[in-house]
């Protein structure tokens, strides 16, 4: 747990809190549950997780919607709780990042009830984000701004005041240029690294800040351009200015604290500027998540982001999965290719994120009933984006039917398909074949070979061939035909799908 900048090349296992293990049998994940299960995530060979936020919340928005950033839900435990996971977690050799939600609150945290009751105008409002409407009975919403989760960005409050939300309408932003807003975050920092926390992931890290006068987009379509930086609430420079301050504190912590900024940014010039050397350590690389299952795509953003953090002097990282992107098993079309592409992103320098239930090689569960869906995105859209549940199925740890030993009540939060039953951590530790059993194996050659740079060697059309972190060779082929192994190689470390006659099938990977 000692060495120096340790999340340079680690790897960083999400956990959706309240979908990983339920210990208190109310069918909902908790921090105990967490605890728990904590040896099964140093035998899987992970070297920190990442913590959804527990903190309080009327979880609306999945707890992304915090009335009380300095204490536990009740929901998934108490302080105490939080303490002895992370003290066992520091135990076990495993580091812990918790999420911070600076853009926005809940519309129940008390400066938000503060700010409705007050009048328009006034001091309590400042907080938030507050203007008159327009029209000539001020009728019409400040500005054009959409929602990410559909519709529009503001909600008319009855003395006639409109608030900003650029997630659901119970989340409404801060406004950063308020003091007492930067100096609670700060406050909040503190609280969290005094009570051993090793980071923080922080979320829509490119948000906090809008541009002056909040202008209109003036066009359509706006979240279609979420990832690039052209809209007035995405990326504005003076974000800046508040990592930096953040940077400071981190730096006055004793042991080696980071944070991971989740910015939906692009291109990577733009989001290196998030991991610049006194801001932030880390930033997702969303780019090589949405790239297309395709050698030259790959290339292209293996590179650019390389590129770009080089520069930046941070080294880069990589996703496949989280809680708010469709399961990279289904997005890329197949477990084989998802297997393929998990070998390729841990042979990359750098570090990478894993999301819970990845490594059983889950699938997006796309038919769950109307009735059960939760997200926010699911229920503002009407149905047209069917919103993030399937991603966020609780794990299925053991047993023949659902829950699958996730809780001891009859049925956790949301259902887990019957066929999960092959799917689970007691079948796939049983089968050396497996999907756990691969990425348990993968972990561990890749925990011996760090460092290093990217290289590329020739390769056939729609194959990618590279020397990666630690001097690992590793060969992926992304066309529809297989390939003859690149000569002079002896048998592979590891494959993704086993090696017939000499030659890479489609869809496979290996490390030599
Ligand atoms: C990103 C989080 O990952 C997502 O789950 C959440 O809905 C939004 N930010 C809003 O906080």
């Amino acid at each position: 747990m000692d060495s120096a900048r340790w999340w340079r090349d680690a790897v960083i296992y999400e956990v959706y809190v309240r979908s990983f293990a339920d210990d208190t049998g109310d069918g909902t994940g908790d921090l105990p549950g967490v605890t728990q299960r904590l040896p099964y995530l140093r035998d899987l060979g992970v070297d920190a997780i990442w913590l959804t936020p527990f903190y309080r919340s009327p979880m609306i928005d999945g707890g992304y919607d915090v009335t009380d950033h300095r204490d536990v839900d009740p929901l998934f435990g108490t302080l105490a709780d939080f303490d002895a996971m992370r003290s066992r977690a520091h135990e076990l050799g495993l580091r812990v990042i918790v999420d911070l939600v600076p853009n926005h609150s809940s519309a129940e945290h008390p400066w938000f009830r503060e700010a409705l009751a007050a009048p328009p105008g006034s001091p309590a409002r400042e907080r938030y984000v507050f203007r008159p409407g327009q029209g000539p009975n001020h009728e019409l919403p400040p500005n054009d701004w959409e929602s990410v989760f559909g519709g529009g960005a503001w909600v008319r409050v009855p003395d006639g005041d409109w608030y900003l939300h650029l997630f659901d309408a119970s989340q409404p932003d801060f406004n950063w240029q308020h003091p007492e807003v930067q100096a609670e975050f700060e406050s909040i920092l503190r609280y969290w690294l005094d009570r051993g926390v090793d980071g923080f992931r922080v979320d829509v890290a490119h948000g906090l800040v809008k541009a002056e006068g909040l202008p209109d987009v003036g066009r359509p379509d706006q979240m279609q351009e979420r990832s690039r930086a052209v809209l007035p609430y995405w990326d504005q420079d003076g974000i800046h200015e508040i990592y930096r301050s953040w940077r400071a504190i981190l730096d006055s912590y004793p042991g080696d604290r980071m944070a991971v900024a989740e910015a939906w940014v692009s291109p990577p010039e733009r989001l290196s500027r998030y991991v610049a050397a006194d801001e932030m350590h880390q930033a997702f690389n969303f780019d090589f998540l949405t790239a297309p299952w395709s050698a030259e795509a790959y290339r292209e953003v293996i590179d650019a982001c390389l590129t770009a953090s080089e520069k930046a002097g941070a080294t880069t990282t990589w996703v496949l999965s989280n809680h708010d992107v469709r399961r990279h098993t289904t997005r890329l079309g197949s477990l084989a290719r998802a297997r393929a592409a998990t070998l390729m992103m841990l042979a990359l320098p750098g570090s990478a994120y894993l999301y819970q239930g990845e490594e059983l090689g889950l699938p997006e569960v796309l038919d769950l009933p109307d009735g059960l869906r939760q997200d926010p995105e699911f229920i503002r859209s009407g149905g047209e984006m069917l919103g993030r549940d399937g991603c966020r199925i609780p794990l299925p740890w053991s047993g023949t039917a659902p829950p699958f030993g996730f809780t001891t009540a009859p049925a956790a939060w949301l259902p887990a398909p019957p066929a999960w039953e092959l799917l689970t951590v007691e079948a796939q530790e049983a089968d050396p074949t497996s999907t756990l059993s691969f990425y348990r194996r993968a972990l561990a050659l890749r925990r011996d070979r760090a460092g290093g740079a990217l290289a590329w060697h020739d390769a056939p059309p729609d194959v990618l061939h590279f020397t990666g972190r630690g001097g690992l060779r590793c060969v992926v082929n992304l066309g529809h035909t297989p390939v003859p192994l690149p000569q002079g190689y002896p048998d592979p470390l590891l494959s993704s799908a086993p090696l017939v006659g000499g030659t890479l099938s489609p869809d496979t990977a290996a490390w030599f």
